[in-house]
């Protein structure tokens, strides 16, 4: 597709045309994966983060974000609950903590490596150095999750203080795909100061890296950040960013995000139904699930992890789509 019917497709009001992008979506999305949706389970193992993205609610500079840590053997005892209940992907969550050192955070994916040889093990803790990428790889990880959150300069430095830097995230990826991750971008819709233009560099810049995954919600508001008073994304802006993903690299993995279905009570179905085929139910503990409050009245805080397996795993058959409990690897 041209710029000019990429920027069509990002800014439409026409919802005909938006249903036959989700229908040409979905068509792809069945050739390649057929009608199986991945379950991955969520562990927000660190609320810490030395980080201050301005969109974020568990920021450095959040005062008021309570903070917590799980300890490896309470990171363990999430893995043997997600494995009891099926689950063949663990996704270790968590801000840029700098308590969890190459050492601490290797010994720990050696440890669930350990204990379960065939599963995927996840990661999504920020940038780090390629020879920290490199010993978590050789300590049994195999993806990582590392959003770009926009591909433009210009509003890259909207959204983040100057410490943090573009190229340093588009390094990161790059690295992390050479090294053998499993590697996962992605980006927000409708962050503050985004224009169309910078979802097509988004897109651009997805074609260029060739991602294995590619995660995309919507902005919502945070409370006590700088972004706190600026509207949410649009539900169906991001559908057809998840479509024209799926369009653009059919062979991609794409989450129907939480953020998604915070934003409007059946945003995950809609997401299955423009494309995207992996979901991520919570396995943290309940107790600190309202901590890890990325943005504003989060779902799937409350209830037990069995709950929200259940509860998925309906919405996905009532959409007309298959769970799967499979490892379900790229295939990128
Ligand atoms: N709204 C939506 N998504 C957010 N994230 C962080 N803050 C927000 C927010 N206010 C997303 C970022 C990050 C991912 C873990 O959560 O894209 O990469
Ligand atoms: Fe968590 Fe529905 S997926 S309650």
């Amino acid at each position: 597709m041209t710029d000019a019917e990429l920027l069509h497709y990002i800014t439409t009001t026409d919802a005909e045309e938006a249903e036959d992008l989700y229908a040409k979506a979905r068509a792809v999305r069945e050739k390649q994966y057929g009608r199986d949706v991945y379950f991955r389970g969520l562990i927000e193992f660190t609320s810490f983060c030395k980080n201050d993205c301005l969109y974020c609610g568990i920021r450095r500079g959040n005062a008021r974000a309570e903070r917590y840590r799980l300890t490896k053997e309470h990171i363990l005892e999430c893995c043997r609950t997600g494995d009891a209940l099926g689950f063949r992907t663990f996704v270790l969550q968590g801000g840029e903590d700098q308590y969890f050192t190459d050492e601490k955070m290797t010994e720990i994916v050696r440890a669930i490596r350990s204990q379960f040889p065939d599963h995927a093990i996840t990661l999504s803790i920020g940038e780090r150095s390629r020879e920290s990428y490199e010993a978590l790889f050789a300590a049994g990880a195999n993806r990582y999750l590392l959003r770009h959150e926009t591909a433009s300069e210009a509003h890259y430095r909207a959204m983040h203080p100057a410490a943090m830097k573009l190229s340093s995230r588009k390094d990161c990826l790059f690295t992390l795909r050479k090294i053998g991750f499993q590697t996962g971008a992605g980006f927000m819709v409708g962050s503050p100061f985004q224009t169309p233009e910078c979802l097509l560099e988004d897109l651009r810049f997805l074609e260029e890296l060739q991602p294995h995954m590619v995660g995309i919600g919507p902005f919502i508001p945070a409370s006590n950040t700088p972004f706190a008073g600026y509207p949410a994304g649009s539900e169906e802006r991001t559908l057809r960013m998840i479509a024209l993903t799926r369009l653009l690299l059919p062979r991609t993995l794409l989450p129907a995000t939480t953020a998604l279905g915070t934003l409007a009570g059946d945003g995950r179905e809609k997401a299955m139904c423009a494309g995207a085929n992996v979901v991520m139910p919570n396995l943290s503990p309940v107790n600190v699930r309202k901590l890890y409050s990325l943005y504003d009245n989060k779902i799937c805080t409350g209830d037990e992890a069995a709950e929200c397996l259940r509860c998925m795993s309906l919405r996905i058959k009532a959409t007309g789509f298959v769970p799967s409990m499979a490892r379900g690897d790229s295939l990128v």
